[in-house]
């Protein structure tokens, strides 16, 4: 097994963090969400950064929740403690001022699951199987996993997903909205990702960041409220120099270049 549970490489404005551990299936080991925190910390300092892609080693997995076989000889005290960590050290994906997206490449089950609920994106290669058995391990989805599930696809599928724990495939996955895109198995998914992001990396990124917290606000904010965040928003992007540069390109039928102010 690697020494170092998760690498982080950067191409091009985007953060390629993949767990490494494909012997575990990349299963979320205590070193594991604690290093996922320690990277969450120094990327968020990043301000060149504009998207974070997160995936796992090998074929097989993208993660298959908690490790558990670490979880075995842990105490109960330890695995309360791990609750807590999921959170502390995995919120950042749902926080961060740059998109996260997750690039499935194999199986998402249980926290691997939640962990791919906590980005703002997901794709998935065309085999990948996705689901929270976690009911039908004595427990429930502990990463968030209720939460956001409900959030994304509505009360009603949440709970079919949850209380049966049964896996998905994501022909089904896509329909339900767990997915935004699927990408045939002959083609890399981190590189299919990353060619999506391209816009994303490439576009103004005072507008980048505003439309993202914006479109996130709407997950917590009554209408209202969302609204004057939104306007909020426009007037950061209204007030900055990549606004009139855009302006100017169009008019002399050009690219513009935006600089982030
Ligand atoms: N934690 C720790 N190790 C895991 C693991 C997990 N969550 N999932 C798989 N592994 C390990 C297996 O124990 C096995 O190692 P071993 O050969 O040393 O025993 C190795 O990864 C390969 O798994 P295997 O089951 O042989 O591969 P597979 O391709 O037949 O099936 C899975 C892969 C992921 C579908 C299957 O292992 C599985 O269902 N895992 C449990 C997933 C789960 O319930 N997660 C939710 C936890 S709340």
């Amino acid at each position: 097994m690697s020494e170092e549970p998760v690498r982080v490489e950067r191409r091009a404005g985007i953060a390629i963090v993949t767990i490494d551990r494909p012997e575990r299936m990349n299963a979320l080991s205590w070193a594991t969400v604690r290093r996922l925190g320690e990277i969450g910390q120094e990327l968020s300092s990043d301000r060149t950064l504009r998207a974070c892609v997160l995936t796992g080693a090998g074929d097989k997995a993208f993660c298959a929740g908690a490790d558990l076989k670490e979880r075995q000889g842990m105490s109960r005290a330890q695995v309360r403690e791990m609750l807590t960590a999921y959170r502390a050290d995995l919120g950042w994906l749902a926080r961060s001022e740059f998109v996260t997206v997750a690039a499935i490449n194999g199986v998402a089950l249980g926290g691997g699951l939640e962990l791919a609920l906590t980005c703002d994106l997901r794709c998935a290669v065309a085999s990948a199987t996705l689901g929270l058995p976690e009911t039908g391990l004595g427990i429930i989805p502990g990463a968030g996993g209720t939460q956001r599930i409900a959030r994304l696809i509505g009360e009603a599928r949440a709970l079919d997903l949850v209380l049966t724990g049964r896996r998905l495939d994501t022909t089904e996955a896509l329909a339900l909205g767990l997915l935004n895109r699927v990408v045939p198995e002959t083609e890399s998914v981190l590189e299919s990702a990353l060619l999506w992001l391209k816009p994303v990396a490439e576009g103004a990124p005072i507008a980048q960041r505003a439309a993202l917290l914006a479109v996130r606000a709407a997950r917590t904010l009554p209408l209202e409220q969302g609204l004057d965040y939104e306007r909020e928003q426009y007037e950061r992007c209204l007030e900055s120099e990549d606004r009139d540069e855009a302006l100017r390109a169009i008019a002399e039928k050009r690219k513009p270049k935006f600089v982030g102010k």
